[in-house]
């Protein structure tokens, strides 16, 4: 922390924020003390009594953190859909990861609906890139109110090069995939993400991914996935995901970690001593958000893992959506099968967790928190809007899993330093003004599985860049976010 020194002459800031409690992202315990901001970057940090700013703010004690980094978003059209991207400003989220389980909106040049989960992120094609580095571009002409740091995704590069998707891919294809997957990364693509559980990477053999991957860790690159399978394969799926950053020599990072379905719950010590024993030996960190149901596309082999089904989404019946699978099909008079034959394609939530698993793997010290909130759904999963304050709120203060300086930690400086942000995740001299000021007493997701689409309470004002993107309950207007490009 660097004091302003007193007996030198009053600096001019653009804004000072005084009387915070400062929870610099660390870990370490937080401080009372002022900050302020010059354009862009913290410009000054400590007791300010002597230094004046265009505008002041007393933040009366309340939480100065570094702006939240959600490291597991499918954000990569609605930051330029709807650049307000007000379901993660109102949580404090000012920089958001895309790419997400293997799919990306680019490179992809493409001519009708791409298949599940593709259409997850858009299910109209002419919102597709054929470049990475035409996405970027396209970010930074129409900028979002939060910054971005973009991956890849193996399932949309697959897509590109191969004519059919059920079968592992030729060695034509592999470099095909290399080629477009160098080109993106040279571009800025911070990471490659696989979702090697979905049916447009299903048959991808594990060689297939070390091969696309081979070499590429001299760009600092990482990879996230979502891995073959998190239920009765779990063990099986680790091992595979740590082989693949053993032989790539590229550092992997196991999106929403969960163990799925009734016959593995209480398995997460299991999991957790097997990423344990892998991270001696190689980078190896994880995700998750705090929740015991998950969501993504509907289709039936899901279905037996789950206790509830809600829809979220359907092209034929959007009348449905919010509804739960067995009132659906009582309304349709037909199984529950044909139900979600007639619904597709078609989004659901499942709720196949144990709540104690989620506990442990939120309180795991490497875990960091995304949300894998879906911004197109008609009727999210509440992690849309709600992930961060729930992690801060409910797990954090009202049942004390960790205190709130690890809370802010796992979604600020471990995720910046997981994707590499230059000046980010950490409040310091120097460093970019993504800040949130939020109360402890109060903060807490609003959004719930009936009504989705609710603002956090407790969050009072988010800065990104230096400038001001929500206060007073709303969006201000203001779209300084960035597309950071990853530089190698
Ligand atoms: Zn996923
Ligand atoms: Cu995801």
């Amino acid at each position: 922390m660097t004091e302003n020194t007193t007996g030198v002459q009053a600096q001019q800031h653009d804004i000072i924020i005084r009387n915070a409690r400062v929870i610099d992202g660390s870990g370490e315990p937080s401080f009372t003390g002022d900050l302020a901001i010059l354009d862009d970057r913290i410009s000054a940090l400590g007791d300010l009594s002597k230094d004046r700013g265009a505008s002041e703010i007393d933040a009366g004690g309340k939480v100065l953190a570094p702006g939240f980094i959600d490291s597991h978003t499918h954000d990569d059209h609605a930051l330029v859909a709807t650049p307000s991207m007000d379901f993660k400003i109102s949580q404090g989220v000012t920089t958001v990861v895309t790419g997400n389980c293997g799919v990306s909106i680019a490179p992809l040049a493409i001519d009708r609906r791409p298949p599940p989960p593709i259409d997850l992120l858009s299910g109209d094609p002419r919102n597709f890139h054929a470049t990475f580095a035409g996405y970027l571009d396209a970010l930074d002409a129409e900028p979002a109110a939060v910054n971005a740091v973009c991956q890849v995704g193996h399932s949309t590069l697959r897509l590109a090069a191969m004519e059919r998707l059920d079968r592992t891919a030729t060695g034509d294809e592999i470099d095909a995939m290399r080629t477009t997957l160098a080109e993106s990364m040279e571009a800025g693509a911070a990471g490659f993400s696989t979702g090697l559980f979905y049916p447009p990477a299903r048959a991808a053999a594990t060689e297939e991914v070390i091969e696309i991957l081979e070499g590429f860790s001299d760009f600092g690159a990482i990879h996230t996935t979502h891995m073959r399978d998190e239920a009765d394969h779990i063990a099986d799926s680790i091992a595979e995901t740590a082989r693949i950053g053993r032989e790539a020599k590229i550092p992997v990072l196991i999106s929403h970690h969960k163990c799925v379905g009734r016959n593995n719950h209480g398995r997460s010590g299991e999991t957790l001593a097997a990423i344990d024993q892998a991270r001696a030996t190689q980078l190896l960190t994880l995700d998750a958000y705090p929740y015991v149901a998950g969501s993504t596309m509907l289709d039936a082999g899901r279905l037996m893992t789950a206790s509830k089904v809600l829809v979220t989404w359907s092209v034929p019946h959007p009348n449905y959506s919010g509804w739960d699978l067995e009132d659906v099909a009582k309304d349709m008079g037909r199984s529950v099968d044909d139900t979600i034959e007639a619904l597709l394609p078609a989004g659901g939530i499942f709720f196949s967790m144990d709540e104690e698993d989620v506990r442990k793997i939120l309180a795991y010290p490497h875990t960091m928190i995304g949300s894998d909130g879906i911004p197109g759904d008609e009727h999210p999963h509440p992690r849309l809007w709600g992930t961060f304050p729930r992690v801060l709120g409910h797990y954090s203060r009202d049942e004390g899993l960790f205190d709130l300086e690890t809370a802010v930690r796992k979604m600020t400086s471990m995720t910046a330093e997981q994707f590499k942000l230059k000046d980010r995740g950490t409040i310091r001299l120097g460093a970019f003004a993504d800040l949130v000021l939020f109360d402890a007493e109060t903060i807490e997701d609003s959004a719930t599985f009936e009504h989705p689409k609710t603002p956090a309470r407790g969050i009072d004002r988010v800065f990104v860049n230096g400038r001001l993107v929500w206060s007073d309950g709303g969006f201000t207007g203001a779209r300084p976010g960035r597309a950071l490009r990853h530089r190698h």
